[in-house]
């Protein structure tokens, strides 16, 4: 099961998903069912079976984001957007996750958009900024 980690981690970071064809060859190769292979792959949150949007939206919906108003804003890039946390956007241009805390809580509430940083966000300005990544 080890060597079958270590091989999904390799697929992972080359191509920043596990490709459908590359899983095929490691089942061949390793002789273990795809459907075994899949089950493990969705067992580890590192692993996706998509590949990388373009963007990655991240909200923070720990405690000190949350009661200055992350919820509204995940709203409003589900209306934006029409992806749910987790999900990516059908042209995959946007991914959006949620986290727990980002670490920089005075920021609050805080999404970061391909790493950069966006504080004191608000529903209006969400907009703002992801129409500069559009
Ligand atoms: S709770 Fe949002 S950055 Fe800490």
């Amino acid at each position: 099961m080890i060597n079958l980690v270590g091989k999904l981690q390799d697929i992972q970071e080359e191509f920043g998903y596990l490709k459908r064809d590359k899983l095929d060859e490691i089942s061949r190769e390793l002789k273990i069912p795809l459907a075994r292979i899949y089950s493990l792959a969705t067992f580890y949150s590192s692993f996706s079976l998509t590949p990388p949007a373009k963007h990655s939206i991240t909200v923070c919906t720990g405690t000190a984001c949350y009661i200055k108003g992350a919820g509204e804003i995940v709203e409003r890039i589900i209306e934006k957007l029409g992806i749910t946390p987790g999900e990516t956007t059908d042209d995959n241009k946007f991914k959006l996750e949620t986290v727990n805390c980002l670490g920089a809580c005075a920021l609050a509430p805080l999404v970061t958009i391909d790493g950069n940083y966006y504080g004191n966000m608000t529903p209006e300005k969400i907009i703002e900024a992801l129409e500069t990544y559009l």
